[in-house]
């Protein structure tokens, strides 16, 4: 028995913010942007919440799936950007959605998110616990970029994607994953300053701190480009495939030179690395299952294909996940 994707879905807020637009009001260029980064155009959330995007993203996989809200065991969301702290993000999709059979509670591990997400869900499938489950990855990085830092806002975007997971006769045949925290500062959001009555100063309204990423893009670049390759190779050898036997790499889309860079590194043709950063730009644990979604819909995965996915961000987290589609 093994865990399979059954549907797959997304959601995407409806303004297009390009390149262009924030040329208006910073010093960067279209230019500079698609040469450095490969995005052009990014959704930004106007009405739209975590919530809501992720509930969208959630009902389209159920309805691929052929699957009702109430048939859904367990639903694990994948987030740094939730509407709130607490309630979690997943429980807020099970009220939205109506899932009330199933159990929810979200997990951060940034770009890596969606992959862990799959992964932890597997692993309660195949030891029976759970049946299936909804996995998302949902963001509004928008909330939490520093609009006037030039050098991280233009790389981010907004949006949502899912899966529905459940047993099969073939799916899921690896995984591998790990995490380096002590590189964790090379991306971080900034801390909530322990303050209270007892401290020195008391609560003040001003001790607030900055709630914005920060990030070191060269540190990342250097992360991504030898960290998923090797968890790419790793993942072959558990899943006893050869590099040519896969059929598709779907990346993390943070940024297109990053993924030019794998592609060359693991020595295979680009076609098989899906792009569609050019449109969304980094959506953090959406990219994965967005990605996932359009070529799922598309029709350009076969059932029966080979597939690697690989995700890598903040904490440092990577991962990759070796499926048959
Ligand atoms: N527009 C114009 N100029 C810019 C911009 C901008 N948006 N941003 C930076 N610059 C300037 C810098 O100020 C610098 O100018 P200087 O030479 O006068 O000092 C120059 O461009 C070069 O800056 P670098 O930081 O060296 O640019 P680099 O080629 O490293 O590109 C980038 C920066 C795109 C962030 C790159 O490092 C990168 O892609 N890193 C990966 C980061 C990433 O993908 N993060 C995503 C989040 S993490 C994740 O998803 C895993």
């Amino acid at each position: 028995m093994a865990t399979r994707i059954l549907g797959t879905g997304s959601a995407m807020p409806e303004r297009i913010v390009t390149n262009k637009d924030i040329e208006g009001f910073l010093d960067t260029s279209d230019e500079w942007i698609r040469e450095r980064t490969g995005i052009g155009s990014r959704h930004i959330a106007i009405t739209e919440t975590t919530t809501s995007l992720a509930a969208e993203a959630c009902r389209k996989a159920l309805e691929d799936a052929g699957k009702k809200p109430e048939d859904v065991d367990l639903i694990i969301a994948a987030t740094v950007s939730p509407d709130y702290t607490f309630p979690c993000l997943a429980c807020q999709i099970q009220a939205e959605i109506g899932a009330e059979n199933a159990t929810a509670y979200d997990i951060n591990a940034a770009c890596a998110g969606f992959l862990f997400a799959l992964n932890s869900a597997t692993a309660y499938i195949e030891c029976g616990m759970y049946k299936n489950a909804l996995i998302v990855g949902a963001e509004v990085l928008s909330k939490i970029v520093d609009w006037n830092d030039r050098t991280s806002c233009i790389l981010f975007g907004d949006g949502a994607g899912a899966a529905f997971i459940g047993e099969a006769e073939e799916g899921v045949v690896a995984m591998e994953q790990g995490a380096n925290g002590s590189k964790g500062m090379v991306l971080f959001r900034h801390e909530t300053p322990v303050q209270n009555p007892f401290c020195e100063g008391g609560q003040s309204a001003e001790h607030q701190g900055s709630s914005f990423l920060e990030m070191n893009g060269q540190e990342v670049f250097r992360f991504a480009v030898s960290q998923v390759p090797e968890s790419i190779q790793k993942v072959l050898v558990k899943a006893g495939w050869e590099i040519s036997d896969v059929d598709h790499f779907v990346l993390h889309q943070a940024n297109a030179r990053i993924i030019h860079t794998i592609a060359k590194r693991l020595g295979e043709p680009e076609e098989k690395f899906p792009m569609n950063i050019e449109r969304y730009g980094n959506m953090s644990s959406a990219c994965i299952p967005v990605l996932l979604d359009e070529l799922n819909k598309s029709g350009q995965l076969k059932r029966g294909e080979k597939l690697v996915l690989s995700g890598f961000g903040a904490g440092l987290t990577y991962g990759a996940t070796a499926i048959i589609w």
